[in-house]
């Protein structure tokens, strides 16, 4: 039989698209938690763990391959979809769970909806397939999501000028972030007791704000 699946209130996660300013949402919910006095651990996936490091790095980098002769060994998406679930087994294990034991506030930086989005709107793979792994590999899910939303040509052009080497999926087209996008927006619509969506079009100071409100209003709720 396969598990029930936990929402837990001290687990938050940021999720987006390229260049949509998560690292600056991270760093507004830090300052926030630790002011009202919170242990707070930052993660990211995929990672989070030096093993789970080290299946980012199979997934993201194109790099090792092509350290061999040729052209970087293509990811088959099945492939790549058991790998993010890989490491996110380990995270959860490892990190997530060990550290909202203890009663500290958990962030991170994408969690399980990345892999609908991207594996399963992005690349086409099955739902049900995801929604499997995400019950028997994982078992927990965030209390709060925040989405920062952003137009595709918008972060990618942002985050272009950021990256000297784009990773196997920064290498994708358009259309590819388009679906991820959409597969972002309609499981915000379809969880909105869990998803707050942040406009990420806005200067970086506002973003921050809302982000800051949409926490503020969370922690109210958990009172
Ligand atoms: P980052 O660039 O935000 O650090 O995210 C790493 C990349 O990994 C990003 O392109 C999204 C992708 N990803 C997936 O494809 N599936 C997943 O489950 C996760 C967590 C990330």
């Amino acid at each position: 039989m396969s598990e029930a699946i936990l929402a837990h209130p001290r687990f938050i996660s940021l999720e987006g698209g390229e260049g949509a300013g998560k690292s600056t949402a991270i760093a507004t919910l830090r300052e926030a938690l630790l002011r009202r006095g919170h242990e707070v651990v930052l993660t990211r996936e995929p990672g989070g763990t030096p093993l789970a490091e080290r299946i980012r790095d199979l997934i993201l980098d194109t790099r090792d391959s092509l350290r061999g002769e040729g052209e970087p060994e293509p990811l088959a998406a099945e492939a790549e979809l058991l790998l993010v679930f890989a490491a996110r087994a380990q995270h959860v294990r490892r990190v997530i769970r060990p550290a909202l034991q203890r009663g500290a506030f958990v962030v991170s930086d994408r969690f399980t909806d990345s892999s609908y989005a991207y594996q399963g709107d992005g690349r086409g793979l099955d739902p049900a397939w995801i929604a499997d792994l995400e019950r028997r590999a994982v078992g927990l899910r965030p209390g709060l999501t925040l989405l920062l939303d952003l137009d595709v040509r918008e972060g990618r052009a942002r985050a272009s000028g950021r990256d000297l080497w784009p990773d196997r999926i920064e290498s994708e087209q358009d259309d590819f972030f388009e679906r991820v996008r959409a597969g972002f927006r309609r499981r915000a619509a379809a969880e909105p007791q869990r998803f707050r969506l942040v406009d990420a079009s806005r200067a970086p100071a506002e973003v921050g704000q809302a982000v800051a409100a949409a926490l503020d209003a969370w922690l109210e709720a958990q009172r």
